[in-house]
């Protein structure tokens, strides 16, 4: 069963000049948390946001932080992300070689675990851990950038992890990452996704309020 749904907006397409500015109006416009996007170069071909922005941006938003770390050896920095605000830390499976232990670092901090799996990382590999995350992201495009097209085999993928997860009875957030827009989050939804992240989505439009009570009127019908 899903759960309530979730509008997630990515900062990553932000206007950074602006950032304080830019939160103020998503959280106005109804955004339900702040997705914010974590690279370092290695894991993922970009770079972008460290724990001090992740404070910076705690301090200008009452919304929850939903940190997405696409970043190797996440064990590291689990605990500085979780110290800066985060309020959901979610790392790869395919970067993460104790993905356990990790689960069990950001639990104990006192934070919502998730788990990630690139598009071509098959949901199995996310079998042994799935009764202990709060939450399973499921990118549906290759993690680095926003403004990418949303792979469309991630829909079956979507429908196969409701599935697992119904099945074990998780009560776990099915997050999709990657190409949400106006004109396919309906079909995310109707797959089994009950969060929606998006980037350029939201930040691309003139007018965030009209395009998150938009998406919201899609996923609810
Ligand atoms: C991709 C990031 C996404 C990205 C989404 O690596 O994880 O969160 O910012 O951006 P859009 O919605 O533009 O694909
Ligand atoms: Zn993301």
């Amino acid at each position: 069963m899903a759960n309530e749904m979730k509008i997630a907006p990515s900062i990553l397409s932000a206007d950074f000049v602006r950032l304080g500015d830019e939160l103020g109006k998503i959280e106005d416009a109804g955004a339900d948390m702040i997705h914010i996007d974590v690279m370092d170069g290695h894991f993922v071909p970009n770079i972008t946001i460290g724990p001090f922005i992740v404070e910076a941006v705690r301090k200008a938003t009452s919304l929850p932080l939903d940190v997405h770390l696409m970043i190797d050896r996440p064990d590291d920095y689990v605990s500085a992300f979780a110290d800066a605000g985060a309020d959901i830390i979610t790392v790869h499976v395919e970067a993460a070689t104790h993905l356990h232990r990790t689960i069990q670092q950001i639990k104990e901090k006192g934070k919502k675990a998730g788990v990630s799996l690139n598009p071509s990382s098959p949901l199995i590999m996310t079998e042994c851990i799935l009764e202990y995350v709060d939450l399973l992201l499921i990118m549906s495009v290759n993690p680095g950038f926003s403004g990418q097209k949303f792979i469309p085999s991630a829909l079956e993928k979507i429908r196969e992890a409701r599935r697992m997860l119904d099945k074990i009875g998780s009560k776990a957030y099915l997050e999709v990452d990657g190409g949400i827009k106006l004109d396919n989050i309906a079909e995310v939804a109707s797959a089994g996704a009950d969060m929606f992240v998006s980037g350029s989505g939201v930040f691309g439009t003139q007018d965030y309020k009209k395009t998150i009570e938009e998406m919201k009127k899609r996923i609810s019908s």
